[in-house]
């Protein structure tokens, strides 16, 4: 591994930084100038990261673990927090965490006097080669996941390598299918990079590790610098996760989202070749690079309330189902409603 950190720069209405390297925590600072005070927010099993965060005026604020912790009642009590400490709009919010983490303080930053900033310290794989970078925000409400939010960029992404090696390694593992995804739709040397060492890849202190998050990075800065709210390039970000959070919702959010998106990758790929033009090779290699480091493939849930939970994915525009499929490798496009018997047909192929 390098010494120096990598700087990948997400430009847009308002640019920043995501670095990228070892031993970063330092950096947080530097991201921050002029704040007087720093709410520095995480969950129990990181509070000794956040201890590590060196900023002016430092307020550790602990939050409830994962999932549970992106609900408007959690959000409230950092709100009243900041109100209590006298947080002020040259304030900021540090987010210590993985993207359960950086979705929530980002929230809470989004709404703070109409937004402060935030810099994030994602403490996951998915959280950095996705949730962290992007500015999407969101808590979950009883209408369901991610349904209330705000786009939020932040003021900087800190990717200090260094932390991933207390991930659980399944949870590591399943942050893999957002890069392979972007392996297929943007940038295949991922795939390559993956192929060449599926065991290596499998763990942070993996040869091509650093290479993998960067390149992922890389993809999802360059798409969400063309197009933070989603009108165009950034749609193709969702290859895979159609069939993947119908899967998600099936299973009450059980399945880690990147086990669902994994079988949703296959589903997008057959469906690439049988409504689109791929090639039967790349349709492949999909099932092959997916289970080469683990990551399920199939899935035995009935096709009906799958099919059902699609027409209501927040993606989808009035009624058409929408699809991202490809044309080629590192070609993706959208599909709109395509036959059914073609679904289902696909669908047959992920059946298990
Ligand atoms: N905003 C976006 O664009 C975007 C994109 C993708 C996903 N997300 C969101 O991200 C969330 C999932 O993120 P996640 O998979 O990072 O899960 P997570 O944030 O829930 O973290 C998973 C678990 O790992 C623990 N953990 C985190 N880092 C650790 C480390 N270094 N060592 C040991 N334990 C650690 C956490 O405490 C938690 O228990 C979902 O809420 C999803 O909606 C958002």
């Amino acid at each position: 591994m390098t010494a120096e950190p990598t700087r990948i720069t997400v430009t847009g209405p308002t640019p920043y930084d995501v670095v990228v390297g070892s031993g970063l925590l330092g950096e947080v600072g530097a991201a921050l100038q002029g704040a007087a005070r720093v709410a520095v927010v995480h969950p129990p099993a990181l509070a000794h990261l956040a201890a590590q965060i060196d900023v002016p005026g430092r307020l550790l604020l602990e939050t409830p673990d994962g999932e549970a912790s992106k609900d408007l009642s959690v959000a409230a009590q950092l709100w009243d927090a900041l109100g209590a400490a006298g947080f002020t709009r040259t304030d900021a919010v540090v987010a210590v965490g993985g993207g359960a983490t950086t979705d929530l303080a980002g929230f809470v930053a989004a709404t703070w006097l109409r937004g402060v900033r935030v810099v994030h310290v994602p403490t996951t794989l998915l959280g950095m080669v996705d949730a962290a970078v992007g500015g999407k925000t969101a808590v979950n409400t009883t209408a369901g996941k991610n349904l209330v939010g705000a786009f939020h960029p932040p003021a900087a992404v800190i990717c200090d390598l260094d932390v991933l090696a207390t991930m659980p390694p399944d949870d590591y593992v399943a942050g893999l299918a957002e890069s392979i995804k972007v392996g297929f739709t943007h940038d295949p040397r991922i795939l390559e990079l993956v192929e060449d060492d599926p065991a290596g890849a499998r763990t942070p202190k993996g040869p091509h590790t650093r290479e993998l998050v960067e390149r992922a990075i890389a993809v999802k800065a360059a798409v969400v610098s063309d197009d933070l709210t989603e009108q165009g390039g950034r749609e193709l970000l969702n290859y895979g996760h159609t069939l993947g959070h119908a899967i998600e919702k099936a299973e009450r959010y059980r399945w880690r989202h990147g086990d669902a998106v994994s079988v949703g990758l296959c589903f997008a790929a057959e469906l690439s070749r049988t409504a689109g033009s791929l090639d039967d090779a790349t349709a492949a290699r999909h099932r092959d690079v997916l289970t080469s480091v683990g990551l399920p493939t199939t899935y035995d849930g009935a096709w009906p309330d799958l099919r059902a939970t699609m027409s209501v994915d927040k993606k989808s525009r009035g009624n058409r189902l929408r699809f991202v499929v490809l044309d080629r490798l590192g070609s993706a496009r959208l599909l709109e409603a395509p036959d059914e018997q073609v679904l289902v047909a696909a669908y047959e192929t992920v059946r298990a």
